[in-house]
């Protein structure tokens, strides 16, 4: 771990960021590519956000690799997407099981090709006792049906309406096994959550830099954790002393 880095930065670090990796289609056409050639260059930056968040103490990082809307892209993009969570998987797993990540997924499985279901379920299985940083790959997620998924896993336990609260939705949702996000950042300047963590985000401080996903590295992130270690975090409160 390079100490020297590590001394830029701000004292208080979120635990739990998560990603919208927003804006790889137009850093592509930026450079008159094609939309695959963007999401190949967000891969790759990936890795680096991956090191970064690891190295600055954040302990579990969420990222939005592919939602359950994006099925309505074109058919190419979709298989392009799928090739290259494939290749991600084969090539990177034994790295971030070196690392000591932890990968989890959230989301379903069910419309994804059984090979790569299989690769996930694995690579979950393989890295379970790793503690370094969690990384939960939201994948085939959407917030609203996290929560359509979570009513039905309650009803079918028939649970009693005085046993609903937070706590007891917050486990049944994909992320019981995380805290909530303290930061969520989505690149690319784009102002919206697009059925991100609708539930666990209603407290996280939001952070909406403008560059694009293959551009937004490591010093990208130093920035938004200075950020983030301004903000005021009052969850709804007021502050002792305040009138
Ligand atoms: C959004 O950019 C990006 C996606 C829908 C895909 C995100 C996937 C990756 C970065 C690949 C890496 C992930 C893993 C887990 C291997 P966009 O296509 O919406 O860009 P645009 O808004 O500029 O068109």
């Amino acid at each position: 771990m390079n100490t020297d880095t590590n001394k830029n930065l701000p004292e208080k670090i979120p635990q739990h960021v998560a990603i919208i990796m927003d804006g790889n289609g137009r850093w592509a056409r930026a450079r008159g590519l094609p939309r695959l050639a963007g999401h190949r260059a967000g891969t790759e930056n990936l890795r680096e956000i991956l090191e970064a968040s690891a190295e600055f103490g954040i302990k579990y990082l969420t990222i939005y690799a592919f939602s359950t809307e994006n099925w309505d892209r074109p058919e190419a993009e979709v298989t392009g997407l799928m090739r290259l969570f494939t290749t991600m998987f084969k090539r990177e797993l034994k790295n971030l099981h070196e690392n000591g990540v932890q990968l989890r997924h959230i989301g379903k499985l069910d419309r994804i090709d059984t090979a790569l279901q299989q690769q996930v379920n694995e690579a979950v299985e393989l890295t379970k006792n790793n503690d370094r940083l969690i990384l939960n790959v939201a994948f085939n997620y959407g917030g609203r049906d996290e929560i359509v998924h979570a009513v039905r896993e309650i009803i079918r336990d028939k649970k009693k309406p005085e046993e609903i609260n937070i706590e007891l939705i917050s486990k049944y949702l994909y992320t019981a096994d995380s805290p909530d996000p303290d930061l969520i950042i989505r690149t690319s300047g784009e102002l919206r959550s697009s059925n991100f963590l609708i539930w666990q985000g209603a407290y996280a401080e939001w952070y909406f830099p403008s560059a694009y996903w293959p551009d937004f590295g490591k010093e990208e992130l130093r920035k938004a954790l200075f950020d983030y270690s301004e903000r005021d975090r009052r969850f709804g409160r007021v502050f002792t002393g305040d009138a």
